[in-house]
């Protein structure tokens, strides 16, 4: 059995959860491969609502492993809140996560200094990032200065890097931003008390998910985040700071490329991002607000509302050739219902020429070509039946496949698990 990877094909929040709990049924392992708790995903199983940020999603099913991939940052105190808060609602978390020993260690100066930055720098030199410490954490480990999971397994290991990390870290916090230190004594207890409850679980997890694959195990590697906040191929500087996109799922996993076999890039049927940076599609005031307020667009993670805009072609075809999308998932189109005209944005023009792809740079500066399709007024939540659809719905999702030229395998038309129409995927 192969690889398959689901992965944002817009700004993040595009509703991968969904799509992931529903691959799961046919799932041995899910593995994330990159961001932290910065993700926030959401799942609604029979009317219940979960979400989740560091642990992946499928844990929810009894016969999944799940695995914290070595591109992962961990923030090992959130994450055991977040293992004990799953663990007390009847899900046996400590028994099928499995941790990888190269991963990071996000620790609570790197928060600090996340938050330190974005509120002092000028308002138009924000990130607005989720103020989780994810890129500085990022920036140790390129600096080859950070803690590593496997690092805990050694007390004595631990207590000498720690030290290092330590002073140098509290050097920084007092001569830069003259603010409190970290007091090494009770970081290293919590650590170990950490390492003491999940030690068990961190391996070679590169290891064993090759292993697995050989013995055709299918594994599913879980995106976090979306193509447009790819550290490299997003719309830098207002982007994450990892590699979300499929050149990341297999450095963050150490799987041989040669398994990935699909690869589902997850969009909606409009267009959101959170935090700052250009989105060419952006609506404003009302039509904004209106959207909003129908997808309930606010972050799952900080609570911000989302700016809302139309679906954006270039953004697909820019994450189809990145990711080598085989199939799209559309989601939320329940929420264009009830609109006379629904515009689409099909191309850009910079400087008054036509520009074939989404660029890496001026992305503020281009001007949107819209096309703009009739809308339906039928309540279309929860429809798993593509026929079943208005033939002005049908008509719309068709016309987008023809501009992405790529085949939109899964339509959600509703939070809901059963609120799906699956046309091109074998998961029974
Ligand atoms: P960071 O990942 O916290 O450093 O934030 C960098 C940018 O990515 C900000 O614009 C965030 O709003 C955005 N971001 C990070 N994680 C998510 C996510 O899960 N969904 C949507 N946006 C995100």
């Amino acid at each position: 059995m192969p690889a398959e990877l689901v992965v944002g094909a817009q700004w993040g929040d595009e509703g991968k959860a969904k799509i992931i709990d529903y691959l799961s049924k046919n799932t041995d392992i899910i593995v994330r491969y990159q961001g932290g708790a910065n993700a926030g995903h959401t799942v609604v199983v029979d009317g219940k609502k979960y979400v989740f940020h560091l642990v992946p999603s499928g844990v929810i099913y009894p016969n999944t492993i799940c695995v914290i991939g070595n591109g992962v940052v961990l923030d090992p105190f959130f994450f055991l809140q977040e293992c004990d808060a799953l663990n007390s609602q009847g899900f046996d978390v400590f028994n099928k996560i499995l941790i990888s020993d190269a991963c990071h260690i996000l620790l609570p100066f790197h928060q600090k200094i996340d938050s330190l930055i974005e509120m002092s720098s000028a308002p138009n030199q924000k990130i607005g990032t989720t103020k989780r410490g994810i890129g500085i954490c990022y920036a140790d480990k390129m600096m080859r200065t950070g803690l590593r999971a496997g690092d805990l397994l050694d007390k004595q290991l631990l207590e000498e890097k720690l030290k290092g990390i330590v002073e140098r870290k509290n050097e920084i916090l007092v001569k830069l931003y003259n603010t409190d230190t970290i007091d090494y004594k009770e970081l290293y207890e919590r650590l170990h008390n950490f390492a003491e409850r999940v030690g068990h679980l961190i391996t070679n997890t590169s290891y064993y998910l090759n292993q697995e694959l050989k013995k055709g195990k299918h594994v599913l590697l879980e995106g976090a985040q979306g193509t447009c906040l790819d550290i490299d191929f997003g719309t830098y500087p207002y982007v994450t700071s990892s590699n979300s996109t499929t050149g990341g799922s297999i450095s963050g996993t150490g799987i041989s490329y040669y398994y990935l076999k699909r690869v589902y890039g997850i969009s909606k049927a409009y267009a959101t991002r959170v935090g700052e940076g250009p989105f060419p599609t952006e609506l404003f005031g009302e039509e904004g607000e209106k959207i909003r307020s129908l997808g309930q667009e606010y972050g799952a993670t900080t609570g911000r509302p989302r700016r809302c805009g139309w679906f954006d072609v270039e953004v697909i075809r820019h994450a189809s050739r990145v990711n080598g999308l085989t199939d799209l998932v559309l989601t939320k189109i329940d929420i264009l219902s009830n609109l006379d005209f629904i515009p689409v944005g099909v191309g850009y023009e910079l400087n008054g020429k036509k520009l074939d792809y989404f660029p890496s740079q001026n992305l503020e500066k281009v001007k949107v070509i819209y096309e703009e399709l009739e809308g339906w007024k039928e309540n279309i939540c929860g429809i798993n039946k593509f026929e079943d659809l208005p033939l002005n719905c049908q008509k719309f999702i068709q016309f987008l496949e023809s501009k992405v030229e790529v085949p939109i395998s899964v339509i959600s038309t509703g939070p809901d698990r059963i609120h799906t129409i699956v046309r091109n995927v074998d998961v029974e």
